[in-house]
């Protein structure tokens, strides 16, 4: 599967980079990386051997693509890079929202695996949803992301929105919760450095402990939630319409619809 050629080493591509390099999964020496800028993660693994904006012949050498470009400009990394690739090169994209029929033929037919990743990657705590109708290419993808976390498989191409919806896209959620916290917690009387502190720490502590526990969330939910307590006084903000649920179930169709446009 080696050399990997990236295409497009910005926050995703960047992320992967990193993670790769912390697992030790792939020798700098088996990594191609083509990028205008390339971020930090990049010039690390250049000084370490990789091979940074190579030759258009060298591209040959490739067995792997990974196309992480934005969605926008999908089409002319493909066109730059299709006539040099080797015919058996697998092409595994992250773009949001484009569909793997369209990336197979800007890339002259060849097998395309789709994966909708998370930047977490870059620490090894990533999860990607992989989907392929061919098995070469999601073995191919399986291996590229199986050293940056948990991989999910999808059965169909068409869960990949929902899966954008509620994986790729979800990190930024949670940021947004954790600042509206700080926020409140500001509003509340707390000097920003001690909200801050509390809501970072306590929300990292919470994720842990659902990873660790194999309890439901609704389980742990229950038990720091005492009947007629502040968690209850709290939730019941939380959960008076329109609530939690209906705002994330609104967020998550917003996001599958705009998956749509993208892959259109
Ligand atoms: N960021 C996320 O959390 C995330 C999560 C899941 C999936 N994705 C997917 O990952 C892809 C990349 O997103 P991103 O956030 O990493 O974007 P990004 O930070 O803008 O990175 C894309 C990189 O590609 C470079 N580039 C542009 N045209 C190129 C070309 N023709 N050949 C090679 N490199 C080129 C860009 O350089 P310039 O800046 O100079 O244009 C940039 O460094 C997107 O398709 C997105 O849907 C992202």
């Amino acid at each position: 599967m080696t050399p990997i050629l990236m295409l497009g080493a910005g926050r995703m591509g960047g992320a992967m980079l990193a993670g790769w390099r912390k697992a030790g999964a792939f020798a700098a020496s088996d990594l191609m990386i083509r990028d205008p800028n390339p971020g930090q993660a990049a010039a690390q693994l250049g000084a370490e051997g990789a091979q940074l904006n190579p030759a258009d012949a060298d591209l040959a050498r490739a067995r792997t693509v990974v196309l992480a470009v934005k969605p926008q400009l999908w089409r002319e990394a493909a066109a730059e890079t299709v006539s040099w690739l080797s015919e058996d090169a697998v092409i595994v994209s992250v773009a949001a929202g484009v569909k793997s029929a369209d990336i197979s033929r800007e890339f002259g037919g060849r097998p395309v695996a789709r994966v909708m990743p998370t930047t977490a990657a870059a620490i090894g705590q990533g999860t990607a949803s992989l989907y392929a109708d061919d098995p070469a290419a999601l073995s191919r993808a399986r291996a590229l992301f199986e050293p940056l976390g948990a991989v999910v498989d999808l059965a169909d191409e068409n869960l990949m929105h929902a899966a954008t919806a509620v994986s790729g896209s979800a990190p930024a959620y949670l940021y947004a919760f954790i600042e509206a916290l700080e926020a409140a917690g500001v509003t509340a009387g707390l000097k920003p450095k001690d909200a801050a502190g509390l809501a970072r720490s306590t929300i990292t502590g919470a994720a842990a402990l659902l990873a660790e526990g194999g309890e439901e969330p609704s389980e742990l939910r229950r038990q720091v939630t005492s009947p007629g307590g502040t968690t209850q006084a709290a939730l019941d903000v939380l959960l008076t319409e329109p609530s939690l649920q209906t705002l994330l179930r609104e967020a998550v169709a917003a996001a599958v619809r705009r998956s749509k446009e993208l892959g259109a």
